[in-house]
Parts: structure tokens; C-alpha cells; sequence
């Protein structure tokens, strides 16, 4: 094991709270359980966290791609007595991969003025902008899938400098991070807890509320059947060492293979090279991304779907109607009926390792109504405004809404459910049995 001490740092971080905190041995968590709730004016997802002695709740968007928590909070930054710098040079500091030392002194220390810390940048996906800080810790409350609070020492994060909040919906402090890196929410409670390092993921729409369960564990009726017929698909990784300004260091982002995409049975003529990850500059294949609200298409990805899409839609006696910004393709809602799986459209599909696996997406997923009686097709033209490789099409949050989806980090795999509203269900109902 690359750090021999690190299980002993692990063993005396726990600690359970209420009326187990005097119990010889309290119990093993199994897994977690987050809530997701959607804003609707900022189109973003996010949770609720408690962090510090104090427990500041606060809430964070969720970001598959973000490498650790950031947050900038006054009601944390005043009970802030029990913030711990990581100190440059530290294993811990190892763990976090800081990128270089910050020292700063200020008498008592606070947050963002600590002396010879570890540091790094924290991201902000929506603006592109980024914040240079020290690293600290401090106590995490975490809720088992069985009711009880666990309060975990030590939990990695940045307090970010206000400015960074930008971009991000009114009521939300900043944004917790689940990517591949072994500071994030998910790695973070799976070494504390020894769990497997695996997320449920269930996003809600508008109407909604959704959760998140870090761990494993029996779900609700009929979550349970559903995550059993699942889909599973492997999760690539780019071996890009670039990183761009809107989604930072590529490695520790997830990608699925999409290999082709389908409107109705037609596939659309798609340049291949573009689905797959240019191992040279990292551009090309397909993130998964839950800070974007949209799925983003190449240009060229782009017009091939929506020309394919309103032809298949007027084959349907669907009537265009003139587009609304961002969008290419919009269509008069009422000439287009009602199912469970929502708007009566073409489906789309995004195919994966082999024929039979493939990501259907229903009108509840590909139907955004804009405005009185107008409905476009909810996917977007990428924006080549990237400084860095341009991802070829980024897998948004619209497109995920009542889908159950299962990170498996260790075995690299996405696991899929087809629309729960197939199955006369919704991520309102998602949780643990
Ligand atoms: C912590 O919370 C308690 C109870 O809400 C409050 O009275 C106290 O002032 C808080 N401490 C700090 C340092 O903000
Ligand atoms: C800050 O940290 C450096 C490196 O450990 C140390 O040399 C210096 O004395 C510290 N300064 C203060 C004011 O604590
Ligand atoms: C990107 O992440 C990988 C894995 O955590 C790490 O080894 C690498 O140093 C990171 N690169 C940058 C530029 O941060
Ligand atoms: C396909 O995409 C690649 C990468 O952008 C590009 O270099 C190539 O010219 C494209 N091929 C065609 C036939 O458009
Ligand atoms: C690129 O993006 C930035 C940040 O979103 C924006 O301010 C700028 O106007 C964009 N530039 C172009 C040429 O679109
Ligand atoms: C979430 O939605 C379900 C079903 O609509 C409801 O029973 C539950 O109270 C909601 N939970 C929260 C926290 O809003």
C-alpha cells in the first residue's frame, strides 16, 4: 500500500454520532443517502450538505466532474473553529494532489489565509473561472441509508473565494465534487467507511426531488428489480493529461462510448473519429456531465440530429414552429400528444459497446417547453469556445432525469436504467430499502 499509515488516519476519523457514540462497536455503514433537488431557474442540480463543528448546511450543485468539494458560505466562514489546513508535504496532501504551497498568515487562521498549505484550484464549470486556495478539512454529517448521522473528520474540501460563485443558481454555496480522484464525495466516505467506491444517481425533474446513495445497499419497490435488468456500460477514461477551462483536468472525468446515434430506427451519418477520445490532444468522445443542463453536440453531430429529428417529427404531422434560442429544432406543442414517457417524438438512442446496448431517450428527455405552446428538441450545438480539447458531445442533466444511473468506480462501469416513467415511477420515489 502506497500509504502504510493511512488506515489509522481512516480509523480514528470516524465517529458516530447521538446514541451510538457510547456503543463498543457502532455499526458498519453500508451506504449514504443524499437528497438531489433541481433549480429550475438556473437549470442545475444539487444537494445539501452539513459541514463543521456547527454543521452549516448548505447547498452544493453536483458535479460528476469535479475533483473535490468547494464552497464560499459567511455562516460557515464565522463558526469556521474547526477548519484544519492540509499542511504542504503531508500524505493527506498526497492524497489531495495539490498543485504547489500557500503561505499566508493571519492570527487566528481562517479558511482562505492559512499558512503553508496545500493547494489547488477550484472550478467553476458554468463561468470557466477558477479560484487558487489552500485545501482543508473539517467535519462532514452524512446520513446512512439506514437513519443514522455519522460524522466523518477530516473531509477534504476548498473555501473558495466568493467570486467563484458566479454562474451558480441563487441558493446554492458551491459545488461538491464525485469524479475519479480520491478526494471527492464518493472516494472520500468509501476509504473512511471501507465501502465500495460505488453512487446511485437518480436526478429529478422540475416537478421533482431525487437522490444520491454513495455505497451499496437494497433500494425501494421497484428499484430494486430495476437495478437488476440494468444496462451496464463501461466508463472510459481520456489518458489526456490537457484540461480545458470549463471542465478542468480530463482524467478524472467520466466518458461513455457512444459509437453511434439513432432517431427512431434511423441512424444518423456521423463522422466516427469524433466519438472517440484523441489520445494525443484528449478532444472528441462523450463526458457525462451533470452541470450541464443540456446535452451539447459538435456542430456537425448537431445538424445531422436535428435535421434527422424534424424530418421524422413531420413525419409524425409534428409542425415546426421558428427556433428559440438555444435551440435548433422547435415544434407547436399542440401537435404533439401525450404518453407516459412524455411528448409523443421520435425517440433518440445513443448506441454503446454493441447493438444491444443502447441510451434511449423518450420526449420527457428530449422536449423542453420554452414558452406558450412551443416545445423544442432539448439538445444544444457545442460551443467552440473552449480554451482547451473540445469534448465531442457532453451527456447533460435533461437527459439524465428519471434514469437511475450507478457509478461503479472500481469496475469503470455506468449502469443504466431505461425512463422510469416506462415503469410508472420517478426519482421522487428512489431511496434505499
Ligand atoms: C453554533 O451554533 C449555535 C447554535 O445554533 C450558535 O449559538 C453559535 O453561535 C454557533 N457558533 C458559531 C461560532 O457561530
Ligand atoms: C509559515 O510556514 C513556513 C513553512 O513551514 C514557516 O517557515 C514559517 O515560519 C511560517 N510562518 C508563520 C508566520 O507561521
Ligand atoms: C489530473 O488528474 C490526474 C489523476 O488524479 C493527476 O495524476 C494529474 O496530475 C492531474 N493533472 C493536472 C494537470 O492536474
Ligand atoms: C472528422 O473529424 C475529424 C476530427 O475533427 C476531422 O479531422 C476530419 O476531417 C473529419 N472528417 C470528415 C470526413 O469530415
Ligand atoms: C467565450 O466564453 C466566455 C465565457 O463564457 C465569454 O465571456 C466570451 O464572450 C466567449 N467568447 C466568444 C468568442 O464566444
Ligand atoms: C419527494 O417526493 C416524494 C414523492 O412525491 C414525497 O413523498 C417526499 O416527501 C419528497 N421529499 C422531499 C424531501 O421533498
Amino acid at each position: 500500500m502506497a500509504y502504510p499509515t493511512l488506515s489509522i488516519f481512516i480509523i480514528s476519523s470516524l465517529l458516530v454520532l447521538s446514541s451510538f457514540s457510547n456503543a463498543k462497536t457502532p455499526p458498519k455503514p453500508k451506504a449514504f443517502t443524499f437528497p438531489i433537488w433541481k433549480d429550475d431557474t438556473a437549470n442545475q442540480y444539487y444537494t445539501t450538505i452539513q459541514i463543521g463543528s456547527n454543521a452549516t448546511t448548505l447547498n452544493v450543485g453536483i458535479d460528476l466532474g469535479g475533483k473535490l468539494l468547494w464552497f464560499n458560505s459567511l455562516e460557515y466562514f464565522s463558526a469556521a473553529d474547526s477548519f484544519r489546513p492540509i499542511l504542504c508535504g503531508t500524505k493527506q496532501c498526497k492524497i489531495a494532489d495539490g498543485i504547489g504551497c500557500v503561505f499566508c498568515f493571519l492570527s487566528p487562521p481562517v479558511p482562505r489565509c492559512t499558512n503553508n498549505t496545500c493547494s489547488d484550484y477550484a472550478l467553476n464549470p458554468f463561468t470557466g473561472t477558477s479560484d487558487y486556495s489552500g485545501i482543508g478539512t473539517d467535519v462532514l454529517r452524512v446520513d446512512s441509508t439506514r437513519g443514522t448521522q455519522y460524522q466523518v473528520n477530516n473531509f477534504p474540501f476548498k473555501y473558495a473565494h466568493d467570486a467563484l460563485l458566479e454562474g451558480l443558481a441563487t441558493n446554492m454555496a458551491g459545488l461538491v465534487g464525485l469524479a475519479r480522484t480520491r478526494v471527492s464525495l464518493s472516494a472520500h466516505l468509501s476509504s473512511a467507511f471501507k465501502i465500495r467506491e460505488k453512487f446511485a444517481l437518480c436526478i429529478p425533474s422540475s416537478r421533482g426531488n431525487g437522490s444520491m446513495i454513495i455505497g451499496e445497499t437494497a433500494y425501494t419497490k421497484p428499484f430494486q428489480q430495476i437495478s437488476e435488468s440494468i444496462w451496464t456500460t463501461p466508463l472510459i477514461r481520456n489518458p489526456s493529461t490537457s484540461s480545458s477551462e470549463l471542465v478542468g483536468n480530463l482524467t478524472i472525468q467520466y466518458f461513455i462510448g457512444v459509437k453511434s446515434i439513432r432517431v427512431g430506427e434511423t441512424p444518423l451519418a456521423l463522422n466516427k473519429t469524433l466519438l472517440s477520445i484523441n489520445k494525443r490532444t484528449g478532444g472528441g468522445g462523450t463526458m457525462i456531465r451533470t452541470v450541464r443542463a443540456y446535452t451539447s453536440l459538435h456542430k456537425s453531430i448537431y445538424t445531422a440530429l436535428v435535421n434527422k429529428f424534424v424530418k421524422a417529427a413531420a413525419a409524425k404531422n409534428i409542425k415546426r414552429v421558428a427556433s428559440v434560442a438555444p435551440f435548433g429544432a422547435c415544434f407547436d406543442s399542440k401537435t404533439i400528444s401525450n404518453t407516459k414517457t412524455g411528448p409523443d417524438v421520435p425517440t433518440v438512442d445513443f448506441g454503446l459497446q454493441s447493438k444491444s446496448v443502447f441510451w434511449r431517450f423518450y420526449g420527457s428527455n428530449t422536449m423542453v417547453r420554452t414558452g406558450d405552446g412551443v416545445m423544442c428538441l432539448a439538445f444544444v450545438e457545442e460551443q467552440p469556445n473552449l480554451s482547451g480539447p473540445t469534448t465531442s458531445i457532453v451527456v447533460g442533466g435533461y437527459q439524465m432525469e428519471n434514469h437511475l444511473l450507478e457509478f461503479d468506480v472500481p469496475a469503470s462501469t455506468l449502469g443504466f436504467s431505461s425512463s422510469l416513467l416506462l415503469r410508472d415511477t420517478s426519482c421522487s420515489q428512489f431511496g434505499a430499502a
